[in-house]
């Protein structure tokens, strides 16, 4: 599968699906995203909270690093969704990390009334630190 096939509401429904994978007994604020590569593989992540709080990983970012770990270099879009916020944009962190190593992406996020919006990372981080 070399050319995007599906639509951004068959990504969003992928990353609702695993919101119950979610562990996050700390904020009650489960996430989950997929990450779709340029081989049209979905890359699965939640969020994992930790005790201690600031050792929780985000969605994205647990997404991007397992994706890595498999193999995976090139990566088209991003799915996002929460339980609780329509749409539930990445954080500064998720969008520095993705940009690293994917500069042209594009996120798709749910609309308050549940539809698919799609935006590119770039937009949403301008001026990314690019450095060392
Ligand atoms: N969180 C994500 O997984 N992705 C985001 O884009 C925003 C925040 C998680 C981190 C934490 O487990 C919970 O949401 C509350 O901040």
């Amino acid at each position: 599968m070399n050319a995007p096939s599906r639509t951004p509401e068959r990504l969003l429904a992928a990353a609702r699906e695993l919101l119950p994978r979610a562990f996050a007994p700390h904020s009650e604020f489960r996430v989950a995203a997929v990450l779709e590569d340029d081989q049209g593989i979905l890359h699965p992540g939640v969020n994992v909270e930790s005790a201690t709080l600031g050792l929780t990983i985000c969605a994205e970012r647990n997404a991007i690093f397992g994706a890595i770990a498999r193999g995976a270099t090139r990566f088209r879009r991003i799915a996002i969704v929460s339980e609780r916020l329509r749409p539930c944009v990445p954080c500064g962190a998720c969008r520095q990390v993705l940009h690293e190593r994917a500069p042209d992406l594009v996120v798709v996020l749910e609309t308050p009334e549940g539809g698919a919006e799609s935006t590119p990372l770039a937009a949403l981080l301008p001026r990314p630190f690019t450095g060392c």
